[in-house]
């Protein structure tokens, strides 16, 4: 098993975003996380990053990391692209390749060439800001920079935001190629279909506990995926 998380809870003061969720991933697994707005999907992958405070033993590659810190488990190959993308849009897209870097010693210009011949978009701005990308690049680009980390697990979080219905296939083939050449993926999203079309296994949040887990396809025809929704959302509506 690559990930193994048990028991892990999040809490904002006396928010209590994530409730004892235990979630694990194999290795070449893709593994989604499903739920309604605020059902603590975020929170669940910042605290497996390690960004935000947690309990709950987590344990990734076959050791505890439970006590490290988000930059050492980013090294070991724990990765995650944040929700809005979060690339420094007054940085050339060459730069922001190069941020994801950070974390290693060796020169990683033979990936960064690899990136740009998979991504000619990416190759043909690299000087220029990366604010000229359109919405879709963008999202290739922070992609692209946490594979410059060499990750093991790659957990994504709604990369299918606000892109058309044609960037959003894109997005889906590219997570599909990724996890053919090995990566393993964790992916937060809210376009279910899809996700469900993609993924392996799923969990599914409410109100920041697991109320249902298990094959994508079964949890696909399952009636309960939209109660998790319409509950989740009609409590916080009247909370
Ligand atoms: N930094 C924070 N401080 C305080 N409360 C927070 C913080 N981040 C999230 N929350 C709260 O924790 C709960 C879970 O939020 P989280 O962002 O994890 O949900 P989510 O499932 O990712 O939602 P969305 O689909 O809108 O991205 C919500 O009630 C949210 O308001
Ligand atoms: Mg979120």
């Amino acid at each position: 098993m690559l990930l193994d998380a048990r028991e892990v809870n999040v809490r904002y003061g006396r928010n209590h975003a994530v409730k004892t969720a235990s979630v694990s991933l194999d290795h070449g697994e893709i593994v989604t996380v499903l739920g309604a707005n605020g059902a603590g999907k975020s929170s669940l992958l910042k605290a497996l990053l390690g960004t935000v405070r947690a309990d709950g033993t987590i344990a990734f590659d076959g050791t505890d990391i439970s006590g490290w810190s988000a930059p050492r488990r980013v090294k070991a190959g724990l990765v995650m692209v944040p929700e809005g993308r979060q690339i420094f849009v007054s940085l050339t897209v060459h730069e922001n390749l190069l941020m994801g870097a950070w974390c290693r010693n060796d020169d990683p210009e033979r990936e960064t060439e690899a990136i740009y011949e998979r991504f000619p978009n990416l190759a043909e701005r690299r000087h220029m800001p990366a604010s000229v990308l359109s919405g879709g690049e963008q999202q290739m680009l922070a992609i692209s920079r946490a594979l410059l980390a060499k990750p093991k697990l790659m957990m994504l979080d709604e990369p299918s935001l606000g892109l058309s219905p044609i960037l959003v296939k894109q997005l889906f083939d590219l997570i599909r190629d990724l996890n053919r050449e090995g990566l393993a993926i964790m992916l937060v999203e809210q376009n279910t279909r899809m996700a469900l079309a993609t993924a392996r296994r799923g969990y599914v949040l409410e109100l920041g506990a697991i109320v249902l887990k298990g094959r994508a396809k079964d949890l696909s025809s399952d009636s309960r995926l939209e109660e998790a929704y319409l509950g989740g959302q009609s409590d916080r509506a009247s909370s």
